[in-house]
Formats: structure tokens, C-alpha cells, sequence
């Protein structure tokens, strides 16, 4: 792993917006792994102002997401379609086609992580994976379990992650109780990985994610294991190192 310490939550996004700066100019025709949340909102205004500024070229970029919750529709406010639209997608120019959200309307869950994952090997693979850090040490929605999971599947939420994620909803009873995700197998076949982290709640789960046993109960910690991994994190989030 590679730590590259930012001074806060603004520097982090600078330096996250730089690695994947650099791939989408080295690559044009790159895909790129995506997440949502509050640590990549930083990165993507970044993204977007290089693309006004005429640095970034996105037309070639194809684009894949790492989760979306089961049964939200792309025009409901709180899907991850609608966060990726609004947040990145309509700002660059990226084709609309070119992008890709597993489909939360699909009520058969085997049939749409099967097709998730043949787009992901249609596509080659993934040249970049950006990944935000789930406080119980989850990536995508992969949430501590017994082993890792291989491919893109249906997952339950566990209570801490709708707690987490509550803030977006009107009521924690508004979470979704279920999501497809990538498997842990599908993100670590990604050639590159950009884990960012951000604030003071999340240092002790980054201290056990990269100096802990490798376990699915800290299913990030299966990162030590990848052959190129760049952690982004600000002070505060490394202030337990
Ligand atoms: C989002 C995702 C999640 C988040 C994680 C951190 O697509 O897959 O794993 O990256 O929950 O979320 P934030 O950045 O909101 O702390």
C-alpha cells in the first residue's frame, strides 16, 4: 500500500482528483470504478473543474459503480444513479451509456449481478477502483461477514450502516435494508486501487484496515493482499497511525 497523507478533507480531494487525473490522461479510454458517499464529493468537484478548465477528457471513459441500493428507482433522490448524475456524470462529458450503476429496480437480484458482472468483464476489467471506507470497515457494501465475497451479489445491510446512512433519508425506517454490490473479488481484479478517507471517525478503522489481520470482519483489510493500492487520507483520519 501507498500512503499519501493529505492536510485535510480539501487536499485529500486534490490528491484523490490527481491519481485519477492522471489515469484518465494516460488512459483516455480508461474505465474507471466509482463510488458514492461523502468522501468522493470533494474528488468529483475537483474532476469537474479540470473539466471546465479543458484538462480532463472524459468521452472515452467508461465508468462503473461499485453498489446501489435494491428497490430505489434512478429519479429517487437517495439512489446511487441519481447521486452519480447530479454529483458527476451531468457536469463531464461522459456518455450517459459509457456509465454504469447496477440496476436497483431488477427485483431478481441473481439475474442483475450476473449481468453486473459480465459488464465489468465486457468492459476488460477495471483500470482504477475508488473506494470510500465504511466506518465497520466495509468497501462497496461488502459488510463484515464470515468470508469474502467473490462477485457482484445482494447484500443486507447491517444496522450500522443504515445508521450511517440514515443521515440521507427522512427516517432510518427510509434505508434500504438491502443493496447489490461488488464482491470483494471483483474490486481487488481492479489493476489500480484509490481508497480515500476522511475525519477523525474513521482513524481507528483505517489503523486496523492497514496495520490489522487481513479478515472479512475488516473487509478492507483484504487490501494489504493488492498489488497497487494508494491510500488517500487526511490528518485526521491518520491520526491513529
Ligand atoms: C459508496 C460505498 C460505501 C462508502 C462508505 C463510506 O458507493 O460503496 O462503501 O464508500 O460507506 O461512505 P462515506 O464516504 O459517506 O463515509
Amino acid at each position: 500500500m501507498r500512503i499519501i497523507q493529505a492536510s485535510d478533507y480539501n487536499d485529500l480531494s486534490r490528491k484523490a482528483a490527481n491519481v485519477i487525473a492522471a489515469q484518465v490522461i494516460i488512459k483516455p479510454d480508461c474505465v474507471l470504478g466509482l463510488a458514492t458517499g461523502s468522501t468522493p464529493l470533494g474528488t468529483y468537484k475537483e474532476l469537474i473543474e479540470r473539466y471546465e478548465r479543458g484538462d480532463l477528457d472524459f468521452s472515452c471513459v467508461k465508468s462503473v459503480n461499485l453498489d446501489e441500493y435494491r428497490g430505489l428507482t434512478k429519479d429517487n433522490d437517495q439512489s446511487y444513479y441519481y447521486f452519480m448524475h447530479n454529483n458527476l456524470f451531468k457536469h463531464i462529458n461522459i456518455h450517459p451509456e459509457n456509465t454504469n450503476v447496477p440496476d436497483g429496480t431488477e427485483p431478481d437480484s441473481h439475474k442483475e449481478c450476473t449481468r453486473y458482472e459480465q459488464i465489468i468483464q465486457s468492459l476488460g476489467g477495471i483500470d482504477l477502483q475508488l473506494l470510500g471506507l465504511g466506518h465497520n470497515g466495509h468497501i462497496g457494501f461488502n459488510e463484515p461477514d464470515e468470508s469474502f465475497a467473490p462477485v457482484t451479489h445482494c447484500v443486507n445491510l447491517t444496522e450500522s450502516t443504515i445508521d450511517a446512512n440514515k443521515r440521507f433519508f427522512a427516517s432510518a425506517g427510509d434505508v434500504p435494508r438491502q443493496a447489490y454490490t461488488m464482491g470483494i473479488g471483483t474490486i481487488m481484479k481492479a489493476s489500480r486501487i484509490l481508497l480515500a478517507v476522511s475525519g477523525e471517525d474513521k482513524a481507528q478503522i483505517l489503523k486496523d484496515v492497514v496495520f490489522g489481520p487481513v479478515t472479512p470482519q475488516v473487509p478492507a483489510s483484504v487490501l494489504q493482499l493488492h498489488k497497487d493500492v494508494i491510500v488517500v487520507a487526511d490528518e485526521a483520519a491518520m491520526s491513529k497511525f
